[in-house]
C-alpha cells in the first residue's frame, strides 16, 4: 500500500519528520511510505489555481498516486501550521485529489498534550466538501514531550510510543482493507 506522509513542519530537524521517518522504516515491509515536505509549495491563490505552480502541482500528483495520506503535524498556536493549511487549500481545489482518499493522522509536539487541538482542527478540515477524506476513526496519535522521546540520532527511544504505533498501523491497515471499496463513493 502506498502512503503519502505529509509533514506539517518545514524545519530541517523537525520531530514530526523524524516520527514519519520512524514509521516509514519500521513498517517498510507493509507500507510504502513517501515523505512529502511542503517547502516547495507556494501560497495558494485562486487566480492561478487552474494553472498551479510546479510545487502545488507536484504535491497534488504525489497525493493522487497514493492509496492514503498520513498527516504528521506539529501544533502551532493551538492549530495546524499555516504551511499545512496552505497545502490543504491547494489540494481541495482543481482535481480535488483528496476526495475519497483515506487519511490518518499523527502529531508530535514538545508540549504535554502533543497536538490535541491541531489534530481536532485537522479532522474537521478534512471533512470540508473539497477534501471529503474518509478518516481512520479513533487511533489518535499524540506524541507529547517529543524532545524526550527521540535520541540525538533521530531514533524513537520511547518503547510505549513504538508499541502504540504498532497497534495503530495494524488498525489502519485493517480499516483500509475493510472499507476500501467504499472510499471512492464518498
Ligand atoms: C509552537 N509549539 C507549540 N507546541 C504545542 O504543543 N502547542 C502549541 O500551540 C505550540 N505553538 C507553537 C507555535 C509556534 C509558532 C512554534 C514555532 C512552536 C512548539 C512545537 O511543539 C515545537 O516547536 C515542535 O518541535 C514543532 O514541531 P517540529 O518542527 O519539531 O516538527
Amino acid at each position: 500500500m502506498k502512503i503519502a506522509a505529509i509533514i506539517g513542519s518545514n524545519r530541517k530537524d523537525s520531530y514530526n519528520l523524524k516520527l514519519a521517518q520512524f514509521v516509514q522504516k519500521r513498517y517498510a515491509d507493509r507500507l510504502e511510505i513517501e515523505i512529502v515536505t511542503l517547502n516547495e509549495v507556494p501560497f495558494y491563490n485562486q487566480d492561478i489555481e487552474n494553472e498551479p505552480p510546479a510545487g502545488a502541482a507536484a504535491l497534488a500528483e504525489r497525493v493522487k498516486k497514493a492509496d492514503a495520506v498520513l498527516w504528521v503535524t506539529p501544533e502551532y498556536n493551538a492549530t495546524i501550521p499555516g504551511v499545512l493549511k496552505n497545502a490543504i487549500d491547494w489540494l481541495s481545489r482543481g482535481e480535488r485529489v483528496m476526495v475519497g482518499k483515506p487519511s490518518w493522522i499523527m502529531g508530535a509536539s514538545m508540549g504535554l498534550l502533543g497536538t490535541v487541538k491541531a489534530q481536532a482542527h485537522l479532522r474537521d478540515i478534512l471533512f470540508a466538501p473539497g477534501l471529503s477524506s474518509p478518516l481512520l476513526p479513533g487511533n489518535e496519535v499524540y506524541v507529547g514531550a517529543v524532545h524526550e522521546k527521540f535520541n540525538a540520532d533521530g531514533d524513537l527511544i520511547h518503547e510505549p510510543t513504538a508499541a502504540f504505533l504498532d497497534q495503530v498501523v495494524h488498525n489502519f491497515m485493517t480499516w483500509y482493507h475493510n472499507h476500501q471499496k467504499g472510499f471512492s463513493n464518498v
